[in-house]
């Protein structure tokens, strides 16, 4: 596609794109957020640059993309469930997301978008890594997709202690997916399984549950299906949560890294 009214740069020719032309904290034209979706459905996840928006209008962008997702325990901010606090100092003892991941996918119906907008970051350290699912997915040999097409996974999450004293939205999720779905909008097939919430494979032994599992987990973390972003403050990252996965780095402790994520709701992966 030719773009217009946006500069799509990417970052690698896997996944990950730079968008310029945009101010975010104006409601962008439909024009404008046609070819935001369709560099979000071609490179996966969108950074943006020099943003200075408000809560209400990163509410505002998830609303362009459906209904908002609630978290089921983390922190948020203005009293807004919808507002997630994404935030590491001095006094953390955990760093949001530091495990390979694809957001909240123990929910039945998983987000499918997730919009972070970073206000602080530490000067070195604190990049976070996407990884391409359909890549992914493309690389496995007939037999392995074959094998992995009828199977589902279970997903669960148990966030007790992980927030502190913070008290949960709603209980904790568990839910079972296609090992391999689906894309609703491009019509691709992903890997959907990952090592922050898929605890094992349905119908398999526990033995080979984990070592088919393990295997995955381990294909899924080849640097040809990554990029990895080094954040610059105020900038915002969209990011596709059905075909990427992600990984937060903790390496810039004591420094602080803080901003807000806004989640929107996805479908039942088929
Ligand atoms: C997350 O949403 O999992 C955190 C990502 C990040 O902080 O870079």
């Amino acid at each position: 596609m030719r773009y217009q009214h946006i500069s799509v740069e990417p970052l690698t020719p896997t996944i990950g794109a730079v968008i310029s032309g945009v101010n975010l904290g104006e409601k962008p034209a439909s024009a404008v957020f046609s070819e935001i979706k369709h560099a979000w459905l071609e490179h996966l996840v969108l950074f943006f640059y020099d943003q200075s928006i408000t809560p209400e209008q990163q509410l505002n962008l998830g609303h362009m993309l459906g209904e908002l997702h609630i978290h089921p325990a983390a922190p948020y901010r203005d009293n807004n469930p919808a507002l997630m606090a994404i935030h590491t100092g001095p006094d953390s003892h955990r760093n949001n997301g530091d495990t390979w991941h694809s957001d909240v996918s123990a929910d039945e119906e998983p987000p499918k978008a997730s919009i972070l907008y970073l206000q602080t970051s530490p000067k070195v350290g604190g990049d976070t890594l996407w990884a391409n699912m359909y890549a992914a997915y493309d690389a496995l040999s007939s037999p392995i997709k074959a094998l992995l097409a009828p199977l589902s996974a279970k997903h669960s999450a148990n966030y007790s202690g992980y927030y502190g004293d913070h008290l949960p939205q709603r209980s904790n999720p568990s839910a079972e997916h296609p090992v391999i779905r689906t894309h609703p909008e491009t019509g691709r097939k992903a890997l959907f399984v990952n090592q922050g919430f898929t605890r094992g494979i349905v119908g398999l032994s526990d033995r080979e549950s984990q070592a088919l599992l393990q295997m995955l987990f381990d294909h899924i973390k080849h640097p040809q299906f990554h990029c990895r972003f080094h954040w610059r403050e105020n900038t915002i990252a969209l990011w596709d949560n059905r075909c990427t996965q992600h990984l937060a780095v903790w390496d810039y402790f004591p420094a602080v890294r803080s901003g807000t994520r806004v989640t929107v709701k996805g479908d039942r992966p088929y």
